[in-house]
């Protein structure tokens, strides 16, 4: 058989790349995790995972001045030891353990290891920030043929051989591309985009652009909808924002907003 064009590059069934956020990695409930273990049957999942939060509280215990320019964390080397910690280990490690858990067998990976390459954003803005991220995708696809679940923390590793620290909104996006997803996820600390109370169930490029600028979209939900947007493709043709404290799909009916490549505005 021919394998064709828009098919994952694992063979057999379709991939969902979900990026779990910092805002989340502590908080997703069983539930959530249980959605997760219903689908197994007909999808092969990768993880992307951030530590925000995490790292923050972490910097100040130590008293290491990190500030955000630009939405983006100024990384010193002190403060890239402490990423390299929170992010690479000890998050990484606590996610692959509760999806061991709760959903199937996860491998933890550090990005640098053999998966995300990154040069240097600037290094006198931003210090150990890598910018847009290349993604091998060998050591994901081998965990994925022994039923494995990868678990990938956003470190990447320049061409001299330093770890940077990826968005990792934008990681998910690069990875969901490189290996062809169908659906890329990002779960996080809201049940999907927002006007008020209500959830937007669905959002075009066209969109996008008018709710950020009414600021409707703001903060950490401009990297999401934009690395949504830079992913979608022919093959993938939807990126959803969920909650991680509720099921991602009921029956088949998925829960969120969903991101898709029409231009034509569907919501406003
Ligand atoms: N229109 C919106 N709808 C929902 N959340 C929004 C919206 N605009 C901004 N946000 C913010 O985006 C946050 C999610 O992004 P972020 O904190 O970076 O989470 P993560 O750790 O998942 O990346 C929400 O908690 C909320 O404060
Ligand atoms: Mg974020």
């Amino acid at each position: 058989m021919t394998m064709s064009k828009s098919m994952p590059v694992t063979g057999h069934k379709p991939l969902l790349v979900l990026k779990i956020g910092g805002s989340m990695i502590d908080e997703l409930e069983s539930i959530f995790l249980k959605s997760v273990e219903e689908l197994r049957d007909r999808y092969q999942f990768v993880i992307v995972h951030g530590a925000g939060p995490s790292i923050s509280s972490e910097l100040k215990e130590r008293k290491i001045d990190a500030p955000f320019i630009h939405g983006l964390r100024r990384t010193t080397k002190p403060a890239m030891e402490v990423v390299e910690t929170v992010l690479g280990e000890v998050k990484n490690r606590e996610l692959a353990d509760r999806f061991t858990e709760e959903v199937m067998k996860a491998v933890g990976i550090r990005g640098c290891d053999g998966v995300i390459s990154a040069e240097f954003l600037d290094f006198s803005s931003y210090g150990y920030v890598g910018g847009t991220p290349r993604i091998e995708t060998g050591l994901l696809k081998e965990p994925l043929e022994r039923s494995f679940l990868p678990v990938v923390s956003p470190l990447a590793r320049t061409g001299n051989g330093e770890i940077v620290n990826v968005n990792a909104d934008t990681a998910a996006a690069g990875i969901a591309k490189a290996l062809k997803a169908d659906k890329l996820i990002f779960v996080t600390d809201v049940p999907g985009v927002m006007e008020g109370d209500r959830i937007i169930p669905h959002l075009s490029s066209a969109d996008i652009r008018q709710l950020i600028e009414k600021e409707t979209i703001h903060g950490g939900m401009i990297p999401k909808v934009r690395a949504a947007e830079e992913a979608l493709s022919e093959t993938l043709r939807e990126a959803v924002i969920v909650s991680g404290k509720e099921p991602m799909s009921v029956n088949g009916e998925w829960k969120g907003t969903f991101i898709t490549k029409e231009e034509k505005g569907m919501f406003l």
